[in-house]
């Protein structure tokens, strides 16, 4: 009796604070008329059906189940949402791509939520389709029940037997640029940045990780997985993955997750985490997404490396065995401020992201591995730039590139990462180390958690570097860097002393004054066997082909930059004897940067498109949807 009484006071107890609550919510809401202002501007978007400045979505709450039999992720999406004062009867339009919509449900005011309509428009190949949802007056919240597509663009499904353990499947999302949508309904443009949460149900003996807060370091918790973003983040950084992971801790917030037959090669290549994280820090002020943590996944990841917040995303084929491949690491944690702090508004505005991150990944690799180290992998960049651009439409060769009517991939090439990169090396050497360094430190403060056009950066570029430094200024032509193509006449030249003599002996032996074991090896690095491959003429007769392969082991090379220029240059040579290891390479590696242009070698000759189609016939089903896709079009292959 007593016990029941206790109970009752506090449930009245209770139902007055919920009564003061609800009215002071209520009061709140009424002042807004469930209108907030949507104070932010938004750019010309050309890769988004969105209208944010009419209706914007701030946050994420997802639920799932990952249903590995039917390849779906299968539950709801639930966006809170906020509407402009003008625009109290404009619908929510959502991006979409091969969705499978079930039912969608609104909101008012925290109360129950009922059916709404909606169209799904006409799909355009590039884009997808627009979703577009009836609001009703004062909807805060709206819920979408989908399901995902088997070949959802987003995502890949591996069987067990393309996993390094061959014994349970794996599952991971991919979404820069645009493949957010196919796999959740949202606004997918990074100009509208959200947090999430995530409620996510796999198979028992499974772990789930996704780019937030919640990771575990097992998978105990028997397949039910919550996860949270407490950051407003851009939705292509919206990231899950599932499969049999192991954790090794690496540093007091570092870390790296992989299968477990390959979690000590992955722990022991990457050791240096810690102290890149910590050399950033020194440069450009505090990390401020807690965790850095890597997930090494199986090889058919389709790129090098993605910045997904607190959890790297990361090829297999970085672990060389002598952390030669690990400047990658020091790219995707630089994206901790140039990407995921400050972020491109639209597509066009990438070179932001990835100029400003191949800038600060060699401040990093100088910091920590010396500067011949920097000057080597500078030269490295500037030169394989130059190459590219030598057979690049003008169009393409400018930083704030134009993509409309384009996929965004179509800006993926070497301008935005090495001239985005040189642009910024430049203002560093014209204005000085100190000057500069302070300068972009505060382009990062006060651009925290915040999606920017190249204007803005111009502006503050303007104000804050420009503008204070009126004498040095009068060199710099931002316009040519920016808006016009190739490179300027004063762009930095990086030197290495090292590449030097690479350079000398490559030409020595070239023009056969020295035998390929006199040729001083033995100390080389990666970068310096590169440099060396790439140094000798494009042309080598068969003799010399095959007495480089004796001296130096280049066909059974492990790591997988050597191997890739190595197998190029094999395929332009017709050498037969690589072309078993170049099948082998190709069937076990989906990381589209290597693929692509191996098959682009091969598509110039008769003969080579014969060898490619053979290969590509039981290579394809291991690939990732974006590497199916490049290659695709490359051999103009008829999916059957
Ligand atoms: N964010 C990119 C990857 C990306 C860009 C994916 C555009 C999809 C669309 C990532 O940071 C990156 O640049 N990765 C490089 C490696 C890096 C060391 C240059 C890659 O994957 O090759
Ligand atoms: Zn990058």
């Amino acid at each position: 009796m007593k016990i029941k009484l206790k109970s009752l006071t506090k449930l009245f107890l209770m139902g007055l604070t919920l009564i003061a609550y609800s009215a002071s919510v209520g009061n709140a809401q009424r002042k807004t008329d469930g209108v907030q202002n949507i104070t932010q501007s938004f750019a010309e978007d050309v890769h988004s059906y969105s209208n944010p400045k009419e209706v914007r979505v701030r946050h994420v709450d997802l639920d799932w189940m990952v249903l590995f039999d039917k390849k779906i992720l299968q539950g709801t999406a639930t966006l809170t949402v906020e509407r402009a004062a003008n625009a109290q009867n404009a619908p929510l339009i959502l991006d979409t791509r091969d969705l499978k919509i079930e039912k969608i449900e609104a909101s008012v005011n925290g109360k129950k939520f009922t059916r709404t309509e909606f169209q799904l428009g006409a799909v355009d190949k590039i884009l997808g389709a627009p979703l577009t949802i009836q609001l009703p007056r004062n909807a805060k919240s709206v819920r979408i029940s989908y399901s995902t597509s088997p070949t959802a663009s987003g995502l890949q499904w591996l069987e067990p037997s393309q996993t390094a353990g061959k014994k349970r499947s794996f599952m991971f999302s991919q979404a820069q640029a645009i493949h957010a949508r196919s796999f959740i309904p949202l606004q997918d443009s990074p100009q509208v940045r959200v947090t999430y949460l995530a409620h996510v149900q796999t198979p028992q003996n499974l772990l789930a990780v996704m780019s937030a807060e919640g990771n575990l370091q097992t998978s105990a918790r028997g397949g039910d997985y919550r996860f949270k973003m407490p950051h407003a983040i851009p939705p292509y950084l919206i990231a899950i993955a599932v499969g049999d992971l192991e954790f090794r801790s690496l540093g007091k917030r570092t870390g790296v997750y992989t299968e477990p037959s390959m979690i000590e090669k992955a722990a022991f290549e990457l050791t240096d985490t810690e102290k890149m994280v910590e050399a950033t820090e020194k440069i450009y002020g505090a990390y401020r997404w807690d965790r850095y943590d890597l997930l090494v996944l199986p090889p058919s990841f389709p790129f090098g490396g993605m910045e997904n917040p607190m959890l790297t995303f990361a090829t297999p084929t970085i672990l060389a065995g002598d952390k030669s491949l690990v400047s990658l690491v020091a790219h995707e944690l630089a994206h901790s401020w140039s990407g995921n702090l400050v972020t491109n508004a639209t597509w066009r505005d990438f070179w932001l992201n990835e100029g400003f991150t191949t800038y600060l990944e060699r401040r990093i690799i100088e910091a920590v591995y010396g500067k011949p180290r920097r000057e080597m992998e500078a030269t490295l960049g500037r030169n394989s730039l130059e190459e590219e651009m030598a057979s690049m439409a003008t169009r393409d060769q400018i930083l704030h590139v134009d993509l409309k009517g384009r996929d965004p991939d179509e800006g993926f090439t070497g301008v935005p990462y090495e001239k985005g990169a040189l642009f910024l090396r430049y203002l560093e050497e014209t204005f000085g180390r100190e000057k500069f360094d302070k300068f972009v430190r505060g382009y990062f403060d006060s651009h925290a958690f915040q999606s920017i056009t190249t204007a803005d950066f111009v502006d503050y570029l303007n104000k804050n570097l420009i503008a204070a430094n009126p004498q040095t200024a009068r060199r710099v032509s931002v316009e040519d860097w920016i808006y016009q193509p190739g490179l300027p006449v004063n762009a930095p030249q990086p030197a290495s002393d090292a590449f030097v003599k690479v350079e000398a002996q490559a030409k020595n032996y070239a023009s056969e004054k020295i035998a390929p074991n006199r040729i001083q090896t033995r100390a080389w690095t990666t970068q310096e066997w590169l440099h060396f491959l790439k140094s000798l003429p494009e042309n080598l007769s068969a003799k010399q082909m095959s007495e480089l392969d004796r001296a130096f082991n280049l066909t059974d090379r492990g790591n997988s930059e050597i191997a890739f220029q190595w197998l190029i240059m094999s395929i332009k040579n017709n050498y037969s004897a690589a072309f078993p290891r170049l099948e082998e390479f190709l069937t076990s590696i989906g990381r589209r940067k290597f693929v692509r242009p191996l098959f682009a070698e091969l598509a110039k000759t008769p003969e080579g498109t014969k060898r490619a189609a053979s290969i590509y016939t039981k290579a394809r089903s291991g690939y990732h949807p974006i590497t199916q896709a490049s290659v695709d079009e490359i051999l103009k292959w008829q999916t059957r």
